[in-house]
């Protein structure tokens, strides 16, 4: 329909993708015919895991959506969006302090490109979960298990065994 959003981006970096994206990765998909998770490739912060072995994880972990496709960037992801024609980014908010960084780069994003950013609220249930969090908690031998899908704790276990082993 004209003027509607139909094409969504679900941009991050998940390292590693946890239960909190997959909650925001589900609302954008009830949302919008069409949301592609978009994988930052490009961040200068050290990763955990590889750019495709993020997306390998995400596309696992969004297989039951139709509608929701993994794709990686590198650049601006205002550029992202106007080579898919992307309406809209879709970004979760867990607490009020996500907040002032979050409207910084929409207001950013939308000054380099016609695209709109749509906030959700996380559910509650998610709302302490991030990835950095997850992996110093699995770092120092706590559970996350119910954080994020089994199949990234065991991944999440067995690459930080293999940092500590020195591999
Ligand atoms: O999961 P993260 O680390 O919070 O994701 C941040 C991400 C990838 C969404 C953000 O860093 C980003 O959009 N990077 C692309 C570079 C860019 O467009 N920078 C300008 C943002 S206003």
């Amino acid at each position: 329909m004209p003027g509607r959003l139909h094409r969504a981006v679900c941009p991050g970096s998940f390292d590693p993708v946890t239960h909190g994206h997959l909650d925001v990765i589900e609302k954008a998909a009830k949302l919008f015919d069409e949301v592609i998770v978009g994988v930052g490739v490009n961040q200068s912060k050290s990763r955990l895991f590889a750019p495709d072995e993020r997306m390998d994880m995400l596309t696992r972990a969004c297989a039951g959506w139709d509608n929701v496709r993994v794709d990686g960037f590198t650049g601006l992801l205002t550029d992202f969006c106007l080579q898919h024609d992307i309406d809209a980014i879709v970004k979760g908010l867990r607490a009020v302090s996500d907040f002032d960084y979050e409207l910084q780069m929409a207001q950013m994003n939308s000054s380099l490109a016609p695209v709109e950013t749509v906030f959700v609220p996380t559910s509650p249930e998610w709302s302490f979960v991030a990835s950095s969090l997850v992996k110093e908690v699995a770092t120092f031998g706590g559970d996350v298990t119910g954080l994020v899908p089994d199949f990234v704790r065991d991944l999440l276990v067995e690459r930080l065994a293999e940092r500590a082993g020195g591999q």
